[in-house]
Formats: C-alpha cells, structure tokens, sequence
C-alpha cells in the first residue's frame, strides 16, 4: 500500500500552488496555475476568489493525478493575508476581494482611529495600527461606498479559508489569519468585541476560529469530483502566507528570523508574547503554532516589483520558466553596486512598513544616457532590498536582532538575489533544502493534523535542514552604506 501523502495548497497573488509530501519531508509532486491581477484604478487591487477556487481546484487536481496511487491523508491551506472576501448568506461572493495591496481605504481608517478613540486604544484591543491593506478598513469601505452590497453581507473571509468553504462546506478560520484583520484580539486569542461595537459590526459576520492543525473539515462530494481527492479527506486550519512560509523553513521560534521575498517581500521575527513597535510601523501577528506571534515588516512591492518591471521594460524576453527574471538578473550582476547612481523606490502600491504610507508612489532616479536596462534591473533588486532593510532594522531596534536570516521565496532562489541580501542587510543568509514556502509549511500542518507529527516543531525538525550560510561580503556591505541611505533620501525628496 502506498503511504500516506499531505497536500499544502498556498493562494498567493501571483499564483496558486499545491504539493504533496512524505512524512519524511520528500516533495512528491508540485502543481502551480497562476493568477492575474486588476487594478481598477491606481492604488487598488482586486481578485475574484472564484479564480482562486478555479486555480485551486486544478493544481489540486494535478498533484493528485501525478500520484494516483497514494493516499491523501490531509491538506493543509495557506494564503495570502488580509485579503476580505465578501459573501452573501448563501454563501456567494459578493464583489471581486479588496487585496492586502490595496490602498483604497485611508478615510476607513481614518474613521477606526475616530471610532476607537485613537491608536493607543488600537494597540491594546488588536496590537496593530488601522492600515488600508488590513481587513476591517475594507469592511468598512464597502458599508461606506456600496451600501447595497453590504446590505446583503453575511460572512467575512479569508483567501484561504474560502478556498477551505468550497473544498469542506465549513466556514472557519485560525489565529494566524484571523489576526493580520484588525478585529482579532493576538494577545487574547479572541475577536475583539471592543473594535467591533465601535465600529458597530456584528461579530456574526466573522467566522469562528480554531488550530491552524486542527482538522476544520472534510471534503465533501462535490469537491471530491472536481479535485480527485477523496471524499472525507480532513482540511486542517493552515495559516496566513507569511505564517506558513515561516513554518515552512522551520522558522517557529523566538530567534529565528526570515525574510521573504514574493509578491510582497517581509521580515519576520517569530516572539514568545505579542510583542508590538511602540511607533507602530511593523505588524504583531499569531504565528501558526500556539503560544508563538511574530513581528512583521511588509514591504508592499518586492517581487511585484521585479515582476512590473519585466512586464513593462523587457518584455521582448520569453517569461517561460523564469528564463526573463533569470536573464535580467545575469545582466544586473555586472553592474557595480549602487547601479553608477540609479535607485528605484519600489513603492508602487504605496508601502506599510516603514512608512505607513498608502499614497506614496514608485520611482527611477539618477538616469542618465549612460545607463542601460542592466543599470534598472539592478536598481529595481537594490531598491527591494533596501526596503527590506528597513524591515530588518525596525526587528534589530525592537532587540529582535537575528544573527542570520533565513530566506524564503523567489529571492531565496537566486543566488545573486541571496548574495545580494547578505551584503545590504550585512548578515549571513541561509536557505533550507525545501524551496516551497508557504505550501510546505501548510503541508506540515496537515501532516500535524493528521497525527503523522505530534507538532509542528516535531514535524519541522524531521523534514527540514538548514543549509550553510550564505555570509555577507564585509567591504561590499560597507559599500552599500552610503547607497542606502541615497535610498532614504530619495523618498524624502520624492515626498517633498
Ligand atoms: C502581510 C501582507 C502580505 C501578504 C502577501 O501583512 O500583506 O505579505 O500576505 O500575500
């Protein structure tokens, strides 16, 4: 008899991904179906969770159908954060979801701080400040602009556990996701009943909340015929993307630290209380293992960047397999550090951490008729990592200081986007022997679930290993010094 197989399905923004592993960690099969974005106007950024569903349900199908012998014996959800799906009692969806990159919301949160009576009443009911990208600003936004909409909402949902509705019938969510909403109380583990009356929401709109590897529901009929998995198979909670790409590098404990670079790029550090920036510019979330939350920077634009200026600046390059990504930085890696005086501010959706700032806008500067594509690309994965820096700063500030980072996400997958991590951040990075992020880290949460580990620290030691560091180059490092901080200074001028 074949052994048994946990599925880790991740609902990104640029893609969905399935994969199935082994319990002793092996990565049996891997599907990915990618996802497009619309952004109606600058600024705002929507997806319709029915393609969310529509991806899922195919990659599901593609792994399980590379392995027609084995068991699935769970699946594991991860997902993009914050990211409001609006449904009806039904249970249809309403309108496209606002995204955790859309910055429409600014007099919504505006409004909450009013409501709650400022931002310190904030951080004692949900530890974070009222950001566009985060939930309940987008709840409001559609009270406030499409009352006819809201006037037919039931439920309140996040990407990942619609995708869980529609594979188990069950309407559920856990800590991790629960808390990156603005209504979830992290040091309480509970909905805040405190911001709900004041912003007069009924709490029966949220749904009830749960393990992150505790088994949520079955799939049923339905969804067995459209994804070939069996009928019964259990759904565990799984978590938020950052979550879960932590997890996924075994990243579950104070001391570790992770920077990821996807569509958004982060900075994490996982903490034993939910420790909050006294200015308030990284987030405190719940991690997906209990009594652990994390700090976390989020810089809105890392890989979405990278991605935008390939679609708009090489696209005469084939995009197959990450040939153009692959291209474009062979070319970048013989330009000097610093690009001969190009920068690239990535803030083309506006940016959280640290500026707080949904209004601020992208930029080249320093051009010149010397310069060539070679010169933008590198400036585009400076700017990234400069940003990221940031980040990393605010963690050291807060003593959350890491003696390496380990890396997940595409920039965990070039060498010279590791290389170049190391000497901005000026620490060594690392990687693990598993490449697939957030799927792997639900993965092993259905694996948990599944009672194939008794948790998620036992399940993260028996399959993952860390590989040897990548150090910083110490001259390259001092380099980038004084490149950085051109970078900051060309946000205050750009402001101005
Ligand atoms: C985190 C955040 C992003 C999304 C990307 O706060 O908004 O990292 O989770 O999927």
């Amino acid at each position: 008899m074949a052994a048994d197989l946990f599925l880790g399905l991740d609902v990104g923004t640029s893609s969905v991904k399935s994969i199935l592993i082994s319990v002793d960690g092996g990565v049996a099969a891997v599907a990915t179906a990618p996802l497009s974005l619309d952004t109606p106007r600058p600024g705002w950024a929507e997806q319709d969770p029915e393609a969310w569903w529509d991806a899922s349900r195919t990659v599901i199908r593609a792994v399980v159908d590379q392995r027609p012998n084995a068991r699935v014996a769970a699946v594991g959800v991860s997902g993009q954060m914050h990211s409001s799906v609006f449904l009806d009692k039904r249970g249809a969806v309403i309108r496209p979801a606002l995204l955790w990159c859309d910055g429409r919301t600014t007099a919504e949160c505006r409004e909450i701080e009013t409501r709650a009576g400022g931002e310190t009443q904030l951080r004692n009911w949900v530890c974070n400040p009222a950001l566009e990208g985060f939930t309940l600003p987008k709840v409001l936004w559609l009270r406030n602009h499409e009352p006819a909409a809201f006037a037919r909402l039931a439920t309140v949902l996040l990407a990942k556990d619609f995708v869980r509705l529609r594979l188990t019938g069950s309407i559920a969510t856990e800590p991790s996701d629960a808390s990156g909403t603005l209504m979830f109380d992290p040091a309480h583990m509970r909905w805040s009943r405190e911001i709900l009356d004041a912003v007069d929401l009924a709490p029966s709109l949220l749904p009830a909340v749960a393990g992150s590897a505790e088994v949520l529901g079955q799939v049923t009929k339905e969804a067995a015929a459209v994804t070939g998995l069996a009928a019964g198979t259990p759904v565990v909670g799984g978590g938020a993307d950052n979550a879960c790409g932590a997890a996924g590098v075994g990243a579950i404990s104070p001391g570790d630290a992770v920077s990821s670079w996807g569509t958004s790029g982060t900075v994490l550090a996982p903490t034993a209380q939910p420790r909050v920036d006294p200015k308030l510019r990284a987030h405190t979330f719940c991690h997906v293992t209990p009594d652990v939350w994390y700090v976390i920077g989020v810089v809105l634009s890392a890989g979405g960047a990278f991605a935008w200026y390939g679609d708009q600046c090489a696209r005469e390059l084939p995009d197959g397999g990450g040939g153009r990504d692959a291209q474009l930085v062979a070319e970048a890696a013989n330009v000097p550090p610093g690009a001969d005086g190009v920068t690239f501010l990535p803030y083309l959706q506006g940016e959280r951490t640290p500026h707080r700032d949904a209004s601020l806008r992208g930029a080249f500067t320093g051009l010149s008729l010397a310069h060539s594509r070679a010169h933008l690309t590198r400036a585009v994965l400076e700017g990234v990592c400069f940003a990221l820096r940031d980040s990393l700063t605010i963690l050291q500030e807060l003593g959350l200081a890491p003696g390496q980072l380990v890396l997940t996400g595409g920039g965990a997958k070039s060498a010279f986007i590791r290389q170049l991590q190391a000497d901005v951040f000026g620490l060594p990075v690392t990687t693990v022997n598993r490449e697939e992020g957030g799927s792997y880290g639900a993965a092993l949460l259905a694996a948990v679930g599944a009672g194939a580990f008794p948790d998620l620290e036992t399940a993260a030691r028996r399959t993952l290993t860390r590989q040897p560091p990548t150090p910083a180059n110490p001259e390259i490092h001092r380099t980038y010094e004084p490149i950085y901080d051109r970078f900051r200074k060309r946000l205050v001028a750009s402001r101005a």
